[in-house]
């Protein structure tokens, strides 16, 4: 496994007793992967829906089941809760179970508002409990292989960075497409380059739901001088998961619909020579070897799962803790501003996530 974070620590046999709120799409995953880490002695599901708990009780018909939330903040026994249930539940729900002591894993988006995401913050610091955000991503093996290679300055400066994720659905009745998969994005830009951008601006359009934004174009400037500009949509022929990253020396693919070779380096670029005399302009034309790197072989959703177990148990931050989330829902914020501002030039709160 992928070195630069903890996972479950091999010098502690501690288990966690936890509970899932949410097992509608996602949360019947963490649940899998909670089964899988064998680090949970208890492992309660929450969904107000009772067929959705009928679901997953057939397929783990040895764990517990309630439609009730308040259940989970009554049991002491729980250390730590999950929270996968559509974005505009997060905060209650987060709130509630931190104020019962409860350890809390908060679903992307983290939060609808930076200003409920720093309330979340405050509260857990205050009581000193651990509370993560689910950026699956930044547990993903060709993610962080490429966060290493543009630390080791492999591709040299980092010029732009373009980014698509588009498939046919599934379209949210909550939110839009660009709170639904730009997140994904956001933190996977933030956690390579390191910085929040410093302006977004923002196309976005409902074409099937009226109100519900189902086509999204972000561009974003960063403090250093990288552009990117992010795509999304759920009205799209294929699935398309493709980022592109040039920079001055070497240029970069990441699709992660290929089973292999996720990753390509590509020994390309163009360079431009001083010119010796007046008139005269040269640009050479590089084109070289095409590399793959070998990328290590797990799911990232169970790099996380264990990752938010091990903080649990250590007390150590989270990778992605409260401020990744609050740096996502604050460029999140900027971009809907653009959008409602007929794309307008938006600066992203900077003060609440330094
Ligand atoms: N990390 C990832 O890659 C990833 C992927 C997909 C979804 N997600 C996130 O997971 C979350 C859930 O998404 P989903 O697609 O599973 O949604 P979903 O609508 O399929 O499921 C949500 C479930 O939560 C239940 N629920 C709602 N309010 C509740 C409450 N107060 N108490 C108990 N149960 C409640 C609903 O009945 C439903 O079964 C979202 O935040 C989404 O962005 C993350």
């Amino acid at each position: 496994m992928e070195k630069g974070f903890t996972v479950f620590p091999l010098d502690m046999d501690g288990l966690v007793d936890v509970a899932v709120v949410g097992c509608g799409y996602w949360g019947p995953n963490l649940i899998r992967n909670l089964v899988e880490s064998k680090t949970c002695r208890k492992i309660i599901c929450c969904d107000n829906n009772n067929e959705q708990l009928s679901k997953v009780s057939k397929r783990y018909p040895n764990l517990f089941y309630t439609t009730d939330f308040e259940e989970i903040l009554a049991d002491g026994s729980i250390n730590a809760v999950l929270i996968a249930t559509p974005v505009a539940t997060h905060f209650g729900l987060a709130k509630k179970a931190l104020q019962a002591g409860k350890h809390t894993f908060v679903e992307k988006p983290f939060t609808t508002s930076v200003e409920e995401g720093v309330e979340l913050m405050e509260l857990a610091n205050s009581l000193g409990l651990t509370l993560m955000v689910g950026h699956t991503f930044e547990y993903s093996p060709p993610v962080l292989k490429i966060k290493e290679l543009i630390s080791a300055q492999e591709l040299g400066t980092v010029y732009y960075i373009s980014s698509t994720r588009v498939n046919l659905g599934l379209h949210q009745r909550d939110v839009s497409v660009i709170w639904d998969l730009a997140p994904h994005d956001l933190s996977m830009l933030l956690f390579w380059l390191e910085e929040t951008p410093t302006r977004v601006f923002a196309m976005g359009k409902a074409f099937v739901q009226k109100g519900i934004p189902d086509v999204g174009f972000i561009s974003l400037e960063f403090p250093g001088g990288v552009i990117a500009h992010v795509q999304v949509s759920w009205l799209s022929p294929s699935k398309l998961r493709r980022t592109t990253i040039v920079g001055s020396g070497k240029m970069l693919m990441y699709d992660d619909t290929e089973h292999i070779e996720k990753v390509k380096i590509f020994d390309k670029g163009v360079d431009f020579k001083e010119p010796q005399s007046f008139g005269e302009f040269q640009l050479s034309y590089r084109s070289g070897d095409i590399v793959s790197p070998k990328l290590d072989s797990y799911e990232p959703l169970r790099a996380e799962v264990d990752h938010f177990l091990a903080c649990v148990l250590t007390g150590e931050s989270p990778r992605t803790d409260a401020k990744s989330g609050l740096r996502v829902v604050s460029v999140l914020e900027a971009v809907e501003r653009s959008i409602r501002n007929g794309s307008s030039v938006e600066c992203v709160a900077h003060d609440v996530i330094a």
